[in-house]
């Protein structure tokens, strides 16, 4: 390419800057660690349902993860069983809320499940008359004689974005497999149902390991059948480790009118080019991460204010491009 065309293609550049203005992201993990990434089989002698070379694969998911929540606005996580995880994460940046199933025999130990929420500092949590907006519960029994449910968590929370004021209701969950799973939905749907109603918001976000084959639409519908304009993660076969039969992880939005796009990267890979890490253990899935994007036509305060904020930067390029090349 001739320099010419280069510079008048920098020029043309710089001139579109001011005008194509960044659209406002939403970035989202999903992932469900499993509890045989923290239950050494020494300790606990329930071989393979634990890490022979415990506590490696708790060391190094733990680690992955606080790099992966860096850079998102929210994560679902099911059975990150660290009950110190959050002692090392700083408040301040990274918020987070969990729903506890079961534990009678120990601490991760089957029957056992939690499913936790993790919130940026740019996210508040929304509140009514000084008192959260929050749902939480278990879907399953497995210990027939143990009084209440004690497997398959989930949680959920409303957030505001501090800046744009946007307003989300965020639901993870650990759902039932099929045969369990109309009675887990449905326990799940009234606490949804009433908990946009109290909260007035219809934007929802589930972050869940499924269980389900089921489309991304299909899965929202059978929550809430209210639901449109449903857009979701690319599905792939992300369950689980050491075989990869079943596409059970999904970030699911509903109700947003802004969302315009949605793009899913998967860490370990996809189909084509799975690198699962070696220190991984018997059940963990694949993280999911989702970044949705709201254009900036719509009116959002945000989205203009950093508009502005790239004018210097185009009229500092500009200085830079000697004026008879423009
Ligand atoms: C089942 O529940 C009963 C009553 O809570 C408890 O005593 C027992 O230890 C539980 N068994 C298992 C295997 O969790």
């Amino acid at each position: 390419m001739p320099i010419w065309s280069l510079l008048l293609a920098l020029c043309t550049e710089g001139i579109q800057i001011g005008e194509v203005s960044r659209p406002q992201s939403l970035k989202v993990l999903q992932w469900n660690l499993h509890s045989e990434c923290f239950l050494s089989c020494k300790s606990t002698k329930k071989a393979p349902h634990c890490d022979a070379h415990y506590p490696s694969c708790q060391q190094h998911a733990t680690s992955l993860l606080r790099s992966l929540l860096a850079e998102v606005d929210f994560a679902g996580l099911e059975q990150l069983s660290d009950p110190s995880f959050f002692d090392q994460v700083d408040s301040h940046e990274l918020g987070h809320l969990q729903h506890q199933c079961g534990g009678s025999q120990g601490y991760g130990m089957y029957p056992f499940d939690v499913a936790t929420i993790v919130f940026s500092a740019r996210w508040a949590v929304k509140e009514t008359a000084g008192s959260p907006l929050t749902i939480g519960g278990c879907m399953d029994k497995v210990n027939e004689s143990s009084k209440e449910n004690d497997y398959r968590a989930y949680v959920g929370q409303v957030f505001v974005h501090k800046d744009t004021g946007l307003e989300l209701l965020v639901l993870v969950a650990h759902y039932p497999h099929t045969g369990k799973y109309e009675a887990g939905v449905q326990m799940m749907a009234a606490d949804l149902a009433q908990l946009k109603a109290r909260a007035k918001v219809d934007e929802v976000l589930l972050l869940a390991d499924t269980n389900q084959q089921k489309s991304n639409l299909e899965i929202m519908q059978d929550l809430d059948p209210t639901a449109r304009r449903v857009l979701g993660s690319d599905v792939h076969l992300t369950c689980c480790y050491p075989a990869y039969f079943f596409q059970y992880d999904r970030i699911i939005s509903s109700n947003f009118e802004s969302i315009g796009s949605q793009a899913t990267t998967l860490p370990f890979g996809n189909e084509n080019t799975h690198h699962v890490p070696d220190w991984a253990t018997l059940n963990m899935h694949d993280p999911v991460l989702v970044e949705f994007l709201v254009p900036e036509s719509l009116p959002r305060s945000g989205g203009r204010s950093a508009a502005l904020q790239l004018v210097p930067v185009v009229l500092a390029l500009a200085a830079l491009v000697p004026r008879t090349s423009c």
